[in-house]
């Protein structure tokens, strides 16, 4: 049965760091072009270390700074999740040969690096969880920013 919903998922290799401020940023900007009600989004992890778990404090820092809403707790993906979600997106080459390894035979989603959609070309949202600061977080949010509005526009074409 579909709901007529396009479904986007974010994964990365914790989901309490970049995947949930990519699910956020992502749900604000559909949001924000009163496009949210056309879209479910979540996001999930490659590892079960931090399931249950909100998001590391400086992830919900950067959200805070800049009005993304955030409210999920780590799940981690599971096969069902490639044949629900239309795209699964990937923050770096690790995530997307995990991807790819766990991906059922013949399944729908589409395994997406979420920096090619990067109008600046920055591909790789790195991992910012064992910084000593929270800069690598402020720069996933513009990354973050960049590929929702590029894939958005991928959409368009
Ligand atoms: P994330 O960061 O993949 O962006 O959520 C990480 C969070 C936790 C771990 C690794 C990466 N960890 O190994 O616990």
């Amino acid at each position: 049965m579909s709901d007529g919903k396009k479904k986007a998922l974010f994964i990365c290799l914790g989901n309490i760091c970049r995947s949930p401020i990519a699910e956020g940023v992502f749900q604000k900007t559909v949001n924000d072009m009163n496009l949210g009600d056309q879209w479910e989004i979540d996001s999930a992890a490659i590892g079960g270390w931090h399931v249950g778990n909100p998001p590391d404090w400086r992830a919900l820092d950067t959200m805070k700074n800049h009005n993304v809403p955030y409210n999920n707790h780590a799940r981690q993906i599971v096969p069902e999740d490639f044949n629900h979600y239309d795209y699964i997106f990937g923050m770096d080459e690790a995530n997307m040969r995990d991807l790819n390894k766990r991906a059922p035979k013949g399944s729908k989603a589409k395994l997406l690096l979420f920096g090619d959609f990067d109008p600046q070309g920055d591909r790789i949202i790195r991992d910012p969880y064992y910084d000593s600061d929270a800069k690598g977080f402020e720069k996933c949010y513009q990354q973050s920013l960049r590929c929702s509005k590029g894939f958005l526009d991928s959409l368009k074409q």
